[in-house]
């Protein structure tokens, strides 16, 4: 990769994503080579805002790279309740750690912090801003189940929100894929991602109805409804449960579709499509561990 901090997917090239894909699949053939790859090395946890996977997959690749961590655990633990900046959190961080994993509820907030620092540090998600890494678990989850050329996906539900749309999105620009977007009016992309597609010549439709578009996808990713990211309640509601996904919304879909989730999800795919064929969430969190730990590896690799 060409830089030390991972902030956004607009700025990976396709060669920055094929070389920390290509190092997954490395990882996921032969995890034993990597066991001690980075045995002494420590990477910092800092997360302001709740966590299952991202906080813990870095968690486990870390370790599984024979390195440790030091988790920053819950603000309300933490000094930034006695009103540490984050500026100064992340400077204090630093001397404890080789690398750092910054999840912040201020969009932009991971670019100011890089700022501060000389480790590495990944974005884990900032606001409705970014998160690169899941786009990355994103994107090695669709070449195995559908290939990255010649794709064509729909990516749906809070698409205003919703940061792992945004980096998707803007990842996917380096590929051969044809990108359909569903959602409300009210939740359309913001219009930065809008531009930033149309300017690199991205393939995009937007829509507001999954039946206009299904049955030409290869993949379907879907979106839970940000709640927390609501201004005003009432917003969220009138919104609330309009994507939903069963089995027999699946009738008119390809027997080929490949589900995709970056979970959590709330109530915007049934269970009764967990045990088809289409689900590829599980499958997908679970390959945070290699691509996770591949972007590590690289990061923790480069002369600095
Ligand atoms: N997909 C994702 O970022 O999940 P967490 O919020 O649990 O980390």
């Amino acid at each position: 990769m060409r830089q030390d901090h991972l902030i956004s997917a607009s700025h990976l090239s396709r060669e920055d994503i094929e070389a920390v894909l290509d190092r997954a699949a490395d990882i996921d053939a032969d995890p034993a080579a990597f066991r001690q790859r980075h045995a002494g090395k420590v990477l910092g946890l800092c997360f302001f805002e709740p966590s299952t996977r991202t906080r813990m997959s870095f968690d486990s690749a870390m370790k599984r790279l024979g390195g440790q961590t030091v988790d920053m655990g819950p603000v309300e633990s933490s000094s930034v309740k006695k009103g540490e900046t984050l500026a100064d959190t992340v400077r204090v961080v630093e001397g404890y750690a080789d690398a750092l994993v910054l999840r912040h509820p201020s969009e932009g907030a991971a670019t100011m912090a890089a700022e501060f620092v000389d480790v590495p540090l990944v974005n884990a998600g900032d606001g409705a801003g970014q998160h690169p890494s899941q786009t990355l678990l994103d994107l090695y989850t669709i070449r195995e189940n559908a290939g990255l050329d010649d794709l064509t996906i729909g990516i749906m539900g809070d698409l205003k929100y919703g940061r792992t749309v945004h980096s998707l999105a803007e990842a996917l620009t380096n590929f051969d894929a044809s990108q359909h977007f569903i959602s409300p009016e009210s939740l359309r992309l913001p219009r930065n991602v809008r531009y930033d597609l149309h300017a690199s010549g991205a393939q995009v439709r937007e829509h507001t109805e999954l039946d206009e578009v299904l049955p030409e996808l290869d993949v379907l990713y879907v979106t839970r409804i940000q709640r927390e990211r609501f201004p005003d309640e009432n917003e969220y509601r009138k919104v609330a449960g309009q994507y939903q996904i069963d089995s027999e919304t699946l009738d008119a879909a390809s027997d080929d579709l490949t589900i995709m989730h970056p979970l959590p999800r709330v109530d915007e795919i049934s269970p009764d499509i967990d045990d088809t064929d289409h689900a590829t969430y599980f499958e997908q969190a679970h390959n945070g561990i290699p691509v996770r730990m591949a972007l590590l590896d690289i990061l923790l690799s480069q002369d600095r």
